[in-house]
């Protein structure tokens, strides 16, 4: 028996070598580790999500992603409107002036070392929108949804693992329920998995990405590079009050000062979405929250320091809504500084 152990030895011995190269995934395939990456980020809106108008060249200032970068943050979340960019009919073709741009916000980020996050923003019918424009055909929008998925696929394909794909932004009814975003998700993981097999994408949840939609979801098993992105503005009447597109405009004067009845409603939102998770083996990014400015300052710094510091405890990443032009502005473009309580309580 040893002899024949010994025999075998060389070829354990280079079995036991070559092993790690086939176990370690390759970079940017674990959707944990990518999440990791992620950290603390920041939405940019105002730039890419406007309604067909031309975007200046350069979109924003260089220096703004250096601020960005340098104040701590590790993502962005690029606020992307692609079906305002793109032709109406067959082959709904992107502008590729369009598609410059945003390669240019892509190039700045990935400089500072920022991962990128690209959102598919305010999409006709499908998506959260303010102010619904488009009378578009259910049908046909869907597939110029997965028209403009593959342009855009095939156009970042070349891209580094730190650049990933956020498939709808605030999937919403009326027309597209939990059934039908979850068809949806079953019919674009595949199209966008035909150019980048190791991409990682990030899926919402139904009725405008809500943490109370998680259990609806359904993302196909096969499927191990996504990360579950969730949305958060609770209590509405708080994050929402004034704001002119919300049902909670009617509020006024709500403050948030952290009495252990507001913290604990956020305690369990979170623990219950974190047992999700772990449950499901998924990890979270929480792609939005913010408290618009009509709420007082010292309020939306502890609102927001204590969803951040929540999300973190949970081993979330996330994303804070957003960089500037939003009205939940922690960047003040006329003075090019940042509102430091705000900053600080994201970054602290
Ligand atoms: C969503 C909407 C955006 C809104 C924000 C806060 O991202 O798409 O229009 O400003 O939520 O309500």
């Amino acid at each position: 028996l040893p002899s024949i152990c010994m025999r075998r030895l060389p070829i354990v011995l280079t079995l036991m070598a070559l092993l790690p190269l086939h176990t370690k995934a390759a970079p940017g395939t674990d959707p944990f580790e990518q999440n990791r990456r992620l950290g603390r980020g920041i939405n940019i809106p105002g730039v890419f999500d406007r309604n067909g108008e031309t975007v200046p060249d350069p979109p924003m200032k260089p220096e703004y992603f250096k601020k960005i970068g340098d104040a701590g943050f590790k993502n962005v979340r690029l606020v992307i409107r692609w079906s305002s960019y793109a032709q109406q009919e067959a082959p709904y073709s992107i502008d590729p002036v369009f598609f410059k741009r945003v390669d240019w916000a892509v190039e700045q980020s990935l400089a500072n070392k920022l991962a990128v996050v690209l959102d598919f923003h305010y999409y006709p019918l499908i998506s959260f929108t303010g102010t619904q424009t488009s009378q578009a055909d259910p049908q046909e929008n869907r597939t110029r949804f997965l028209a403009l998925w593959r342009q855009v696929a095939e156009h970042y394909r070349q891209a580094p693992p730190e650049v990933m794909f956020g498939v709808l932004n605030e999937p919403s009814r009326p027309n597209l329920g939990i059934d039908g975003w979850n068809a949806l998700v079953a019919e674009t993981i595949p199209l966008l998995r035909s150019t980048n097999p190791d991409r990682t994408l990030l899926v919402q949840t139904a009725n405008g990405g809500g943490f109370g939609s998680l259990e609806s979801l359904r993302i196909p098993e096969s499927e191990h590079n996504t990360i579950v992105e969730v949305h958060n503005y609770d209590p509405g009447r708080f994050t929402h009050q004034q704001a002119s597109w919300s049902s909670n405009r009617i509020y006024k004067d709500v403050h948030w000062t952290g009495t252990p009845e507001e913290k604990a409603a956020i305690d369990e939102a979170f623990a219950k979405a974190a047992a999700w998770a772990k449950k499901n083996n998924r990890p979270l990014y929480l792609g939005e929250f913010g408290a618009y400015q009509a709420a007082d300052m010292p309020s939306r710094v502890q609102w927001t320091t204590y969803m951040a510091r929540t999300a973190e405890k949970h081993g979330m990443s996330f994303a804070y809504w957003g960089f500037w032009r939003c009205g939940f502005d922690v960047f003040d473009a006329r003075t090019e500084t940042w509102t430091e309580p705000l900053l600080k309580s994201l970054v602290p």
